[in-house]
């Protein structure tokens, strides 16, 4: 059996265990979803939002990428930002980083990583910019790294609040509620590192101040 086909197999047996515990499952998943959730997280094969959360179908809408990044000129990014904020109207917006991430680390070399990822990378080096005074303060290497990672994820979570897609909603809605997280990989466990509710304050040149309904 090649190892693309034992994925297939395994999908069988799966879609059959759900169908015996409930047999309305895929009935009921087909018709809508209503996720609270909105999910930025790594593309890191370790890190599976909806294993190491317990959600189930249906709960959580994922979007992930090398570092759980949220750049304001990504399409993909801000497409399904805008699609769970203003009508899946998703509650809450993580942002879940994790401990041992390779492309935090990559960030933290002077290896040219050739042309894409180094661009990518370059969204790091900038959070490394913004906080360079208290990561030189740092001298051991794996607390620096770790503290980049929490860093990072902070900054996703307010570049999230400076889009007039966040904005609006607050406005309007007073949701969604925006968290930062990072997972350990070597304990399983989140550890939330920073959170802004509803229409927190930023620094005010990134806020609108004409935002119609
Ligand atoms: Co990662």
């Amino acid at each position: 059996m090649t190892p693309y086909d034992k994925l297939l197999l395994e999908n069988k047996a799966w879609a059959q265990e759900q169908l015996e515990d409930d047999p309305d499952f895929f009935n009921r998943l087909s018709q809508i979803q209503t996720p609270d959730f909105l999910w930025i997280g790594c593309s890191d094969s370790r890190v599976p939002a909806d294993k190491i959360t317990g959600t189930q179908p249906g709960e959580i809408f994922v979007h992930r990428n090398i570092a759980n990044m949220v750049v304001n000129t990504d399409v993909n990014l801000l497409s399904v930002l805008d699609y769970a904020v203003n009508h899946l109207k998703v509650k809450h917006v993580i942002v879940c980083g994790h401990y041992g991430c390779g492309g935090i680390k990559a960030s933290m070399t002077k290896h040219d990583f050739r042309a894409v990822l180094n661009m990518w990378l370059r969204n790091i080096k900038d959070v490394q910019r913004l906080h360079e005074d208290e990561l030189n303060g740092i001298n051991d290497e794996e607390l620096k790294f770790d503290r980049l990672v929490e860093l990072n994820v902070k900054e996703q979570v307010q570049n999230l609040a400076k889009t007039s897609i966040i904005q609006r909603a607050w406005k309007y809605h007073q949701q969604p509620h925006l968290h930062g997280w990072v997972y350990g990989l070597k304990d399983g466990i989140i550890n939330p590192v920073f959170e802004m509710p509803a229409n927190t304050h930023i620094n005010p040149l990134y806020e609108y101040d004409d935002l119609d309904s």
